[in-house]
């Protein structure tokens, strides 16, 4: 459950998971520092970073998990999962692979962390018109029958990088 903690209302967990090179990390950072990286290498492991938002009239920190995609880690990478209350699943528009893993990647989250953490589908890299694999339509689709909520993204061009955390954080709260 989400902590009290001084300086705000509520502190808690999310975490960022999907394919390796899908664009977890620059999501990250651009949400939390305005940052983006088209040289950025794999995480290794686990990184953490914390972003404070107002949602209404409550204080709220965000602990933000963000997991290497690398076969690997998965290890590693599911423990982290407990405890979440909110996920960011992604995949690149670019790379139908990345699509087709969604559904694995779903089967862990559900696995490893709560029965009712808040998912959300993210079809990232939007800014790639000319190489889009996946239809948005079908992210949807998908998304609609999971009962996921779902949103495409741009890390690179900051296209509904707010939106997507706001919208996991308001889901939790
Ligand atoms: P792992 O840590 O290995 O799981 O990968 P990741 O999902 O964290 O991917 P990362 O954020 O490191 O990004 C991988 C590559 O995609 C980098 O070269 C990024 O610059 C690029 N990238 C990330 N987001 C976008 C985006 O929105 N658009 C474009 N064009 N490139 C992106
Ligand atoms: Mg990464």
């Amino acid at each position: 459950d989400a902590m009290y903690d001084e300086e705000c209302d509520y502190l808690f967990k999310a975490v960022l998971t999907g394919d390796s090179g899908v664009g977890k990390s620059n999501l990250l950072s651009r949400f939390a520092k305005d940052e983006f990286r088209l040289d950025s290498k794999p995480t290794i492991g686990v990184e953490f970073a914390y972003r404070n938002i107002r949602v209404r009239d409550k204080f709220i920190k965000a602990q933000i998990w963000d997991t290497a995609g690398q076969e690997r880690f998965k290890a590693i990478t599911s423990s982290y999962y407990r405890g979440a209350l909110g996920a960011l699943l992604v995949y690149d528009i670019t790379r139908r692979s990345s699509f087709e893993n969604v559904r694995a990647w779903l089967v862990e989250l559900r696995e490893f962390g709560g029965e009712d953490m808040v998912v959300i589908l993210v079809g990232n890299k939007s800014d790639l018109v000319e190489s889009r694999e996946v239809e948005e339509k079908e992210g949807k689709e998908f998304a609609e029958k999971e009962g996921l909520c779902f949103m495409e993204t741009s890390a690179l061009k900051n296209l509904n990088v707010e939106q997507v955390f706001l919208q996991m954080i308001t889901k939790i709260f």
